[in-house]
């Protein structure tokens, strides 16, 4: 049996790590039956559309996404591609764990660390004034018990799935009494329904100061929007950044796999891109599906490939091409597949 999944390429550096992460995935054994699809830059300037409906259809019917990175010119009406394609599907759940690779220079040594950040409401809810007259602007922070208990609800089930023992849960709860508050009450309401997992929680400003002084004392982490998303770069930053960071961004009714790095024009087509970041969200969306066992495999040819040295790319002080680490890569991954 194959599994249904929509791929698209992308711009810049998209279709070579796109084409490193799709035989990373055959490498494991687990198989795809991959629906091509256009978007982003190139999608628009073939065929008039960055997001053509074709791509829409086919996301919907799949249900299930890898895609590359996707170029967004700056200063047209062009909107952001990844932003529609999360509200079309409401893609409430963005999820990016940061897991450290032997031989990649930071500041620590064990960081195994998986972020739950609500991705729809908070201050990025898109509501906000400005009044020309006394030249005062205002943001509203919306935060609802619907979207609060799907994140919430998320966040530990997949700690579950995972295997995971720790929920920790961000907020600011002792000055946004209400938006955080209410966050807050569900989460503890919801821990009782839990006892497997350990659950606690951190006020936002202290949560930043213990990541970066101890991050192994973390577990998995669930934070509302712009809490989520300044944690995100902070995690990513405490095992290399963001070129060996995957992120998923699911919903209940599709979910879309994508690295969280950009389309990098500055090296496409050189074949110098580290496909990492994009194999490690391939990883995800072989956990999504229930494929553990090649989940690990991806993950302990990972360690692998990096403990060995010998095959980095350039970005990380190595001198292998795309190819040459992909190739290393599969051959490890199958290994681990075969066990
Ligand atoms: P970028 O992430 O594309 O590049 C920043 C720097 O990191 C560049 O020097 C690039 O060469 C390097 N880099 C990025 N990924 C790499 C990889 N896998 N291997 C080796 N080096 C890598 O960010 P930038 O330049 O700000 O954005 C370029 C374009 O990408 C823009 O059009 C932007 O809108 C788009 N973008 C798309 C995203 C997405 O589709 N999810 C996310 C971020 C940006
Ligand atoms: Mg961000």
């Amino acid at each position: 049996m194959a599994y249904s999944a929509t791929l698209i390429h992308g711009d810049g550096i998209g279709p070579e790590v796109v084409t490193a992460a799709v035989r990373v995935l055959e490498a494991t054994g687990v198989a795809f039956e991959w629906d091509e699809q256009a978007a982003g830059l190139g999608a628009y300037e073939s065929a008039g559309d960055e997001l053509p409906e074709a791509t829409l259809a086919s996301i919907a019917r799949t249900r299930l996404a890898l895609k590359g990175p996707l170029t967004t010119p700056v200063g047209t009406g062009f909107k952001s591609v990844n932003v529609r394609l999360r509200q079309h599907f409401d893609l409430y759940a963005n999820v990016r764990p940061c897991v450290t690779l032997p031989g990649i220079p930071s500041r620590f040594d064990d960081v195994d660390l998986v972020l739950y950040r609500e991705n729809t409401e908070g201050l990025y809810a898109g509501l906000e004034y400005f009044d020309e007259r006394n030249q005062i602007a205002d943001s509203i922070s919306r935060i609802t018990r619907r979207g609060s208990e799907r994140i919430l609800r998320f966040a530990f089930e997949d700690m579950i799935r995972r295997g995971r023992h720790r929920l920790t849960l961000a907020h600011k709860a002792n000055i946004l009494k209400r938006t955080s508050g209410m966050f807050l009450t569900i989460g503890r309401e919801m821990a009782a329904e839990y006892p497997a997992l350990q659950f606690d929680d951190r006020i936002i400003d202290n949560m930043a100061m213990q990541l970066v002084i101890a991050p192994d004392a973390y577990d998995g982490i669930v934070t509302t929007n712009l809490f989520g998303d300044i944690l995100s770069d902070l995690m990513a930053g405490l095992v290399g950044g963001l070129g060996v960071t995957g992120s998923a961004n699911v919903g209940d009714d599709a979910a879309i796999f994508e690295a969280v790095h950009g389309s990098a024009p500055d090296i496409a087509g050189q074949g110098k891109a580290n496909p990492t970041a994009l194999i490690r969200s391939a990883e995800m969306m072989l956990h999504h599906i229930g494929e553990h066992a090649a989940a690990g495999a991806v993950a302990k040819g990972l360690v692998d490939v990096y403990a060995d040295g010998s095959a980095l790319t350039g970005d990380l002080g190595g001198s292998a091409s795309t190819t040459t680490f992909t190739d290393a890569l599969v051959e490890r991954v199958a290994f681990h597949a075969a066990r």
